[in-house]
C-alpha cells in the first residue's frame, strides 16, 4: 500500500476555500454583497427581478432590460401539463420540498436546451427555472389542498404572483413589498450547502436541472433551509415571550440544537437578521400578531448570554411567513423560490469556468490486510 503525507483536513470543510466566485461575498462580520452591492441597500431600493438579473448577468439591468427580463420570467411561469399531472399523483402527505425537487427533475426533459451548457443557453434555462420553481410550489400546494391551480397573473411580480397563487388573493402592496425584500435577502449566499451541491453537480458537466435538483434536496435539511420550518415549530411550542428564556435554558441543558441559531460563516451576526427582524416587527403591528418577534428577541438574548451564538435569518423568517399566513411547511420552498436565482447564477459561473470538483477523503479504515476466504460452515460440503 502506498503512503502519502497526511493532508490538511477540515471537518465539514469549515474554512476551506472550495472555489472562486464573482457572484456573492459573505462577510463573516455580518455583511453580504451581491456582485459588489450591499444587501442592505438592495433590500431597500431594488426588487427581486433586478437582483436575479444582477446575479445572473453581473450588472444591474437598465429599465428596458429589467422590463424585458420581468416579461420573460412572467411568460415562462406555466408548467407542462404532465408535470401538473405528476403532482396530482403524489401521495397527499408529500412534503412540498419533495414535490418541488421531483418537479424540478421532471421539468428537465421538457426543456429543449437541456444539454446545452453554453452561457447563452444557461441564462435562458435559468429564466425558465426561476419562473417555474415558484409555479411548482404554488400549484403543488393548491393541488395538495384538493384545489385547482390558479391562472398566472402576469401583471404581478414574481413575489406578488407566488403570494397570489398560494393564497388566492392579491395581497396588499406592503405585503408584496415585504415578500420582495425577503426574496432579495434569500437570493444568494455564496458557497452555502445547496449552492455547493449545485456546483458539484454542474462541475461534472451535468445540466442545470440536475444541479438545481441536487440543490433542492440539499436545501431541505434542517441544518440548512429546513431550519425556517423547524424554527416555527419551536416558536409554536414556546408560545409567549415570558416562556422563552426557560425554554432555551432547558433545551441547552439537553444539549439540543436550537433551530435558527448559529452559522458556519457569521460569527458576529447574520447580515440578513436586522432586516428580517424589522419586517417581523412591522408586520406584527400591521396584522395584530405582535407576540412572535419578542419571543425571538428573548431567545436571541439568552443564546448570546449562554453560548455567544447569533441568530440566523431563519429564526425571523419563520414568524414572518406565519404572519403572512403561509403554512410552515411552505417556509423552505419559499426560500427555494428565491434561492433558485443564486443556484442558477452559480451553475452558469461553474459551467463558464469549469473544473471537476472532486476532493479527497482521509482514510480511517483498517490497515492493509490479506483476503481471507469465508470460513466453511462445517457442513462438510
Ligand atoms: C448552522 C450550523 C449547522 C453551523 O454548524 P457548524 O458551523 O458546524 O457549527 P458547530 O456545530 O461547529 O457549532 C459550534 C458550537 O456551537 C454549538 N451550536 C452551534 N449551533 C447551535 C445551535 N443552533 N444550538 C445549540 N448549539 C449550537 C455547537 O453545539 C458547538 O458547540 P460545542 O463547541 O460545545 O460542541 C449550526 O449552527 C446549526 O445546526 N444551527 C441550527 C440549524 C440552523 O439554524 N440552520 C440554518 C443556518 S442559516
Amino acid at each position: 500500500m502506498t503512503t502519502e503525507p497526511k493532508p490538511a483536513y477540515s471537518p465539514g470543510l469549515a474554512g476551506v476555500i472550495a472555489g472562486e466566485t464573482e457572484i456573492c461575498w459573505v462577510d463573516p462580520d455580518a455583511g453580504l454583497m451581491y456582485r459588489g452591492y450591499d444587501i442592505h441597500e438592495m433590500a431597500e431600493k431594488a426588487n427581486f427581478e433586478e437582483v436575479a438579473y444582477l446575479l445572473l448577468n453581473g450588472e444591474l439591468p437598465t429599465v428596458a432590460e429589467r422590463e424585458e427580463f420581468s416579461r420573460a420570467l412572467a411568460q415562462e411561469r406555466p408548467l407542462p401539463k404532465e408535470v401538473l399531472e405528476m403532482m396530482r399523483l403524489l401521495p397527499k402527505n408529500t412534503h412540498p420540498m419533495d414535490m418541488l425537487r421531483t418537479g424540478v427533475s421532471m421539468l428537465a426533459p421538457f426543456d429543449p436546451e437541456l444539454n446545452d451548457n453554453s452561457h447563452e443557453a444557461n441564462i435562458r434555462k435559468a429564466i425558465r427555472l426561476i419562473a417555474k420553481v415558484s409555479t411548482l410550489i404554488a400549484d403543488g400546494y393548491r393541488i395538495q389542498q384538493g384545489e385547482n391551480p390558479l391562472p398566472e397573473r402576469p401583471d404581478l411580480t414574481l413575489a406578488g404572483n407566488i403570494f397570489y397563487k398560494l393564497t388566492g388573493e392579491v395581497p396588499q402592496d406592503y405585503k408584496i413589498r415585504m415578500m420582495d425584500t425577503i426574496f432579495i435577502l434569500y437570493a444568494d449566499h455564496e458557497f452555502n450547502a445547496s449552492t455547493f451541491a449545485a456546483r458539484v453537480t454542474a462541475a461534472t458537466l451535468a445540466d442545470m436541472y440536475a444541479a438545481v435538483t441536487s440543490a433542492c434536496g440539499t436545501l431541505k435539511g434542517p441544518l440548512h433551509g429546513g431550519a425556517n420550518e423547524e424554527s416555527m415549530k419551536m416558536l409554536d411550542e414556546i408560545k409567549t415571550a415570558d416562556r422563552a428564556e426557560k425554554w432555551m435554558m432547558n433545551a441547552l441543558a439537553r444539549k439540543a440544537k436550537i433551530m435558527g441559531f448559529g452559522h458556519r460563516v457569521y460569527k458576529s451576526g447574520d447580515s440578513r437578521v436586522p432586516i428580517m427582524r424589522e419586517i417581523g416587527r412591522d408586520l406584527g403591528k400591521r396584522v395584530g400578531k405582535d407576540q412572535w418577534i419578542p419571543i425571538c428577541e428573548k431567545l436571541e438574548l439568552t443564546m448570546e448570554r449562554e453560548k455567544h451564538l447569533c441568530a440566523n435569518v431563519d429564526l425571523y423568517a419563520a414568524p414572518v411567513f406565519t404572519m403572512l399566513e403561509f403554512p410552515s411547511e411552505l417556509n423552505t420552498p419559499i426560500f427555494a423560490a428565491s434561492r433558485v436565482a443564486g443556484w442558477c447564477a452559480h451553475v452558469v459561473e461553474q459551467h463558464d469556468h469549469n473544473r471537476l470538483i472532486r476532493p479527497r477523503s482521509l482514510y480511517t479504515g483498517p490497515a492493509a490486510r490479506p483476503y481471507k476466504a469465508p470460513a466453511s460452515n462445517g457442513s462438510g460440503a
